[in-house]
């Protein structure tokens, strides 16, 4: 029979032996690939750079059950940066979630209504490419954009609003009232409702992606990121950063356990982290899971972890090489790493911005929006949907718009010489001082619109 103190014994000097063991064995090593190599093994592993256009843009971030057009977008911009949305009209989405700085506020937790922090002392994430990310907040509880956007207004600690309050906010503004009907239909301030609200902000939420030198890399220019940064990438993939924080966003698709593996000392610890746990929260269900990070533009959301614990990415870096793979890193892994994430630091991309001439934006949907006075000529809109769309003074010689819904579009004073709208249904709508020359009209439907002014039908028909 052994004895209880030889037991305790034994184990001990088991557990001794073991990470003794593990302590002392090499480390895996790595072997660098050469630039092309990277990069191909990169994009099979689930890395991917952001799309450049507006149409690309739709085909990652598009929601079926909240569907992207440029009006819907600009309505959601507008109410994020509105701060009607707070109690005391002090506080917008833009308080906490600065575009410019990152997509954060730099602060440890976030301030909100009457001064108040946040009573778990969240750190503000970044909304910059969170709307790639398969679940949102610390803990993943909601489950995208449009869910989410619901939660700061109604916090008594962010905006501290009540839904009706909101809707009541909203409605009483004539160009919001215009803005809704335009963009969600109804008569009068019925589409003012919550749950639109939630919409055209997440909407705006998921054009605010970034493109960096990460991208242009990914995309074949070797020559758009340096050695370190290369270093840095291969041991974030080789080492299995990259195995949580993965997917378009860097981070975002899954919700992970932090620490995951505890060194023998973190036993006698009472902190069940690496650092302070001010404000005490513990993830989901208080099981320490949370919602993975998204490090595009890590180096500009500082300070780090779920309560802003961690001033230093240097820091944040060592904790997770620790903690998550179990390999500390050496300071030249470390800033390797840390000169990785330099490439991630992007711009907002402008997608509105690709309504230019020659642009091929078939079936794209414009729904509502304002392109007066652009110069659109040769643009490619076949097939898109132009309901309500103003296009005054704008130049559309020689576009496209075959099959395009225009029911509701305005081209007073449009250029329309030579442009091919063949089955395009203009049924009531007005083409005053349209110029119409040479314009194909080949199967398109026209009842009940004026034609004005000048072009090959002259006089008003
Ligand atoms: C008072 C500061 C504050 C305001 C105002 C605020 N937020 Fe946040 N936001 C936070 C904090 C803190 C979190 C994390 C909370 C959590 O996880 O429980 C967060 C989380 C988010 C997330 C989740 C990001 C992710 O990756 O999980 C998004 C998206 C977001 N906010 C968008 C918005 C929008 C849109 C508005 C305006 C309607 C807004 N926020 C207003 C502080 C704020
Ligand atoms: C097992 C999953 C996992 C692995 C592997 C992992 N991370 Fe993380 N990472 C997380 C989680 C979860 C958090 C958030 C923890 C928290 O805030 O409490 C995080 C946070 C971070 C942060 C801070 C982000 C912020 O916005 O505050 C950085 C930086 C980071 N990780 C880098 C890395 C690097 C570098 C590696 C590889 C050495 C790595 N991670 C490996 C899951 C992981």
């Amino acid at each position: 029979m052994m004895t209880i103190p030889r037991l305790i014994g034994m184990t001990l000097l088991t557990i001794v032996t073991v990470y003794g063991t593990l302590w002392f064995l090499p480390k895996k090593e790595i072997t660098y690939m050469p630039d092309d190599q990277l990069r191909a093994y990169a994009l099979s592993h689930g890395l991917a750079p952001v799309p450049k256009t507006y149409h690309e843009m739709l085909k990652v971030t598009d929601n079926p059950e909240n569907r992207l057009s440029p009006a819907k977008i600009a309505l959601g911009k507008k109410l994020y940066f509105d701060t009607i949305l707070s109690r005391d009209k002090t506080i917008s989405c833009q308080n906490c979630h600065l575009l410019e700085e990152g997509g954060d506020d730099n602060l440890p937790t976030a301030i909100g209504f009457h001064g108040l922090a946040n009573p778990k002392h969240l750190n503000s994430p970044t909304v910059l490419n969170a709307a790639l990310a398969k679940r949102q907040f610390w803990d993943g509880r909601a489950k995208d954009v449009e869910e989410q956007a619901g939660g700061p207004i109604q916090a008594p600690f962010e905006m501290n609003m009540t839904p009706d309050l909101a809707v009541k906010r909203v409605a009483a503004v004539p160009e919001y009232q215009e803005a809704f009907r335009k963009v969600f239909g109804g008569e009068g301030n019925e589409s003012v409702t919550f749950a639109n609200i939630r919409k055209a902000i997440g909407a705006y939420e998921r054009t605010l992606l970034t493109r960096s030198a990460y991208d242009r890399f990914l995309e074949g220019d070797n020559n758009a990121i340096g050695a370190a940064a290369k270093r840095g990438l291969n041991l974030f993939i080789q080492k299995g950063c990259k195995g949580c924080h993965t997917g378009m966003s860097v981070g975002g698709q899954s919700l992970q356990q932090f620490p995951l593996r505890r060194a023998l000392g973190d036993i006698f610890k009472t902190e069940p982290f690496p650092f302070p746990n001010t404000g005490g929260f513990l993830g989901k269900e208080g099981r320490r899971i949370f919602r993975v990070p998204i490090l595009r533009n890590i180096t500009k959301t500082a300070p780090y972890f779920h309560n802003g614990a961690v001033k230093e990415l240097k820091e944040a870096i060592r904790i997770m090489s620790k903690y998550q793979i179990g390999e500390e890193f050496n300071e030249k892994q470390i800033s390797d790493v840390e000169a990785f994430f330099k490439t991630l630091e992007g711009e907002i991309v402008p997608y509105n911005l690709n309504l230019t001439p020659g642009a091929n934006l078939e079936k794209i949907n414009l729904r509502g929006s304002d392109l007066s006075r652009r110069d659109l000529h040769e643009i490619n809109l076949k097939n898109a949907n132009l309901q309500n769309c103003d296009f005054f003074g704008t130049n559309l010689s020689g576009a496209n718009l075959t099959g395009a819904d225009v029911a509701g579009a305005n081209f007073t004073s449009a250029d329309l010489s030579f442009a091919n709208l063949s089955f395009v249904d203009l049924s009531h709508t007005d083409l005053i001082e349209t110029k119409l020359e040479g314009v194909n009209l080949e199967h398109a439907l026209w009842r009940g619109g004026r034609v004005c002014g000048q072009g090959s039908f002259g006089k008003c028909l």
